[in-house]
């Protein structure tokens, strides 16, 4: 298992795991996560999934796929940290990931 941090705008953490292969978003969702409402249920098409990679993480997660840079327009406050959850997926490399998720996913 590969252990997830959630951190809410609010402040408020969720410490999970997550298994192997399966994404930041799947996870949250399985876990009730306030915060990521995954519209699309994976499919990179709703940017309501949108989370902030935490610094240390960064280069860990990877790059953003060109399909995952453009439904990230529709989402607010993307800075250089964001990332779709559905296109992060779980590896032993990122045991102990941290994200932080927007106010809101609108
Ligand atoms: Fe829709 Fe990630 S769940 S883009």
């Amino acid at each position: 298992m590969v252990k997830v941090v959630y951190v809410e705008h609010s402040g408020a953490r969720h410490e999970l795991e997550g298994r192997e292969g399966s994404t930041v978003m799947e996870t949250a969702v399985r876990n009730n996560v306030p915060g990521i409402d995954a519209d699309c249920g994976g499919a990179c098409a709703c940017a309501t999934c949108h989370v902030y990679i935490d610094g240390a993480w960064r280069d860990r997660t990877g790059a953003r796929t060109p399909m995952e840079e453009s439904m990230l327009e529709f989402a607010e406050g993307v800075d250089a940290s964001s990332r779709l959850a559905c296109q992060v997926r779980l590896t032993a490399e990122l045991d102990g990931l941290v994200v932080r998720l927007p106010e809101s996913q609108h």
